[in-house]
């Protein structure tokens, strides 16, 4: 392989700076050309590419966001689009791709490769961990430490008030950044759709809290649930139980920004280096990510699979510590 391309779709996450110049290190050390290409399958499908160098890749691996841009491309969902993109790669004489990005970056990977064939290989780049082949993504660490620097400022007013705050975070449809920050800021309860609680046993759990003298307590909302955010959670409990002083914070997209954790820089590094070195190996339709301590290859099918059932521990531990 003699070119290859890199490109960041779905929401950005901090070490994706990070991935891309391990991406563009390792293979201009094996000798290979990058192009990089911007606002992630909108610039596939548009042309435009960019040569990329050792040098075009300094000082960002402490840099949050992504230097080539990301974006949600509608066009890449129709096969129209990704056969304009598959004509532009072949234009630029590019012979492999690697894509940065979450569970609709690797879905459209899998699809441009089963009809194109086309070598692709994806690093997990999302702040939502909900990949499975990977123990953690890229940015989930940043993430969580992030929200829990914000939560532990919350609770300082909320327990100067005795106040009960619900916190939402991100996830989309899963509870990952939910229960991880909630172990770590001693929420009093964690919804999120893995942990099946319901409004009435959060009342119950509340008001068991408030007869054992919690003075504040905070509860860790996913975005995801199914009974709605934050909002439409405290409105619920509000109905039922409504003395208690509710506050609520949604700490949106300021989880998704700022420098990448020590973390976060090395697992983009190690991944970065790992699928450069796969694909420039032949492999394809794989995702680099990181198992048990080792970097590990799942295929895309595999990848873009929800991997809610290893949060079961982490459901335990927040019940058994919020009494
Ligand atoms: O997938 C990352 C994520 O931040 C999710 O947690 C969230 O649901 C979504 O992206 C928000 O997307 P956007 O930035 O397009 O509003």
């Amino acid at each position: 392989m003699k070119k290859i391309a890199v490109l960041t779709s779905g929401g950005d996450a901090p070490g994706m700076n990070a991935a891309i110049r391990a991406v563009v290190r390792t293979a201009v050390y094996h000798e290979a050309e990058v192009v990089g290409v911007f606002q992630g399958y909108q610039g596939l499908v548009d042309g435009d590419f960019k040569r990329l160098h050792v040098r075009s890749v300094a000082k960002i691996l402490g840099r949050g966001g992504t230097i080539l841009k990301s974006a949600r491309c509608e066009a890449f969902r129709t096969e129209a689009g990704r056969a304009q993109a598959h004509a532009n790669l072949l234009r630029h004489e590019v012979d492999g791709l690697v894509v940065i990005g979450g569970n609709g970056t690797l879905t459209g990977a899998l699809h441009f490769n089963r009809e194109t064939g086309f070598p692709v290989v994806g690093l997990p780049g999302t702040i939502d961990n909900d990949l499975a082949g990977t123990d953690y993504t890229i940015g989930f660490d940043t993430a969580t430490n992030t929200v829990v620097e914000a939560v532990d400022k919350i609770r300082d007013t909320a327990d100067s008030h005795n106040r009960l705050f619900f916190v939402e975070v991100m996830g989309r449809d899963s509870g990952f950044i939910a229960l991880q920050t909630g172990i770590a800021t001693g929420a009093v309860a964690v919804m999120t759709p893995e942990t099946g609680i319901t409004i009435e046993n959060l009342v119950e759990i509340l008001d068991k809290g408030q007869a054992s003298n919690k003075t504040s307590s905070i509860v860790m909302v996913a975005e995801g649930h199914p009974e709605g955010g934050a909002f439409e959670i405290a409105k619920k409990v509000h109905a039922i139980s409504s003395h208690y002083e509710i506050r609520i914070t949604v700490l949106g997209h300021l989880q998704r920004g700022g420098d990448p954790s020590c973390f976060d820089r090395v697992l983009a590094s190690r991944l970065g280096v790992a699928a450069t070195e796969a694909l420039l190996d032949g492999k394809t339709n794989v995702m680099a990510g990181f198992v048990n301590d080792a970097v590990a290859f799942a295929p895309f099918e595999t990848a873009i699979n929800n991997k809610t059932q290893s949060l079961q521990d982490e459901v335990r531990i927040a019940q058994i510590l919020s009494i």
